[in-house]
């Protein structure tokens, strides 16, 4: 089984990225051939300063090493550095139809929210269903909000083996329910784009802060509360064992259990877990060749997958 996914480098890694994409791919490793990218032609949809795009994608990568990305098991390269995926994209471009582009919601939100209405991001479900296709996935972990543009590279898929004989493999979306929507700070979706996101690499002083910005109503500490519509607990539930969530779930209803000293267990939670990631991903920060070295192995092993790939596309369409 071949497991795929990207993440775009145009902010920083928060709990929903990590728990819908990032977790999935990592514990995919053990049982399956893992391809994970750095989606950066995507993220020129709305990154258009270089330097940051640099930075960002550097970033993205030691956020991938440090959470235990295994380079030598996995396939780990920035997209662009496989520009091949434009030619299977046009491919796909001409099979597509405009009203299944025209009904993604990512571009109307994204539009809404200020982003260029650019060709590029209307264009943008082909370019992500070229990446999907080209290396031949079964499965692609994602949250739900790309679960459309998983229907739209299934489509594609189907209309090219349609149209030019048995090429590519129907990618399945793997979509967690438990972890399908992450709420934020908020309670809305976390999302860099609310401002409301708990990134698992930030300053840890400005980290603890946030946890303690977490909405909530205004319970006294005596009183009973309700686990179930607290984003406190729901965040904690998705770190915890089964136990340790009906603990806490105990001690909410239970009542004399305030939500700070629910917001200092969940911080305590999210630091036994990333503190640990956040030291090695200072370390392997302070060695740029070895991430050089990574993403030039990654690039190669990913090439040749398109390589072979794009020659069966070529070969199907009738050209040459
Ligand atoms: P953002 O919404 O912060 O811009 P991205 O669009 O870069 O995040 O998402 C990268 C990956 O993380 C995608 O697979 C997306 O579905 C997933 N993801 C992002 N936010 C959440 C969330 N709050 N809950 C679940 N999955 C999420
Ligand atoms: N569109 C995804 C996002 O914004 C990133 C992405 C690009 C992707 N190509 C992909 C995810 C292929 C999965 C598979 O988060």
């Amino acid at each position: 089984m071949r497991y795929l996914s990207g993440i775009q480098p145009s902010g920083k890694l928060h709990l929903g990225n990590y728990f819908a994409m990032m977790k999935p791919m990592l514990e995919a490793q053990e049982r399956a051939n893992v391809f994970a990218f750095i989606a950066d032609y995507h993220a020129m949809t709305t990154v258009q300063d270089p330097a940051l795009l640099r930075e960002s994608c550097r970033e993205v990568a030691l956020d991938f090493l440090a959470c235990g990305l295994d380079p030598t098991r996995s396939v780990f390269y920035r997209q662009s550095d496989v520009p091949e995926v434009h030619e299977l994209s046009w491919f796909l471009s001409v099979l597509a139809p405009m009203g299944l582009l025209e009904r993604c919601h990512s571009f109307k939100d994204k539009t809404s929210r200020g982003i260029a209405a650019s060709h590029g991001l209307f264009a943008y479900p082909v370019l992500m269903a070229a990446d999907i296709l080209m290396m031949q996935s079964d499965v692609v972990p994602v949250g739900r909000d790309q679960k459309q543009h998983l229907e739209v590279a299934r489509d594609l898929a189907i209309k090219f083996n349609n149209a030019f004989g048995e090429s590519f493999k129907v990618p399945e979306p793997a979509i967690r329910e438990e972890v399908a929507v992450v709420p934020g700070l908020d309670g809305q979706k976390m999302s860099k784009s609310y401002n409301n996101t708990i990134e698992i690499f930030g300053a840890p002083k400005e980290t603890r802060k946030k946890f303690m910005r977490i909405v909530t109503d205004s319970k006294t500490v005596e009183e009973p509360k309700d686990p179930e519509t607290s984003v406190i607990f729901q965040l904690y539930a998705l770190f915890a064992e089964s136990g340790e969530r009906a603990e806490m779930a105990n001690r909410f209803r239970a009542g004399g259990y305030g939500y700070g000293d629910a917001k200092k267990a969940l911080h305590e939670k999210f630091e036994s877990v990333f503190g640990p990631m956040r030291e090695k991903r200072e370390a392997l920060a302070r060695d740029p060749a070895y991430l050089d070295d990574v993403l030039a192995d990654g690039a190669r092993r990913a090439r040749a997958v398109a390589d072979e790939t794009l020659a069966m596309a070529r070969q199907a369409v009738g050209l040459h």
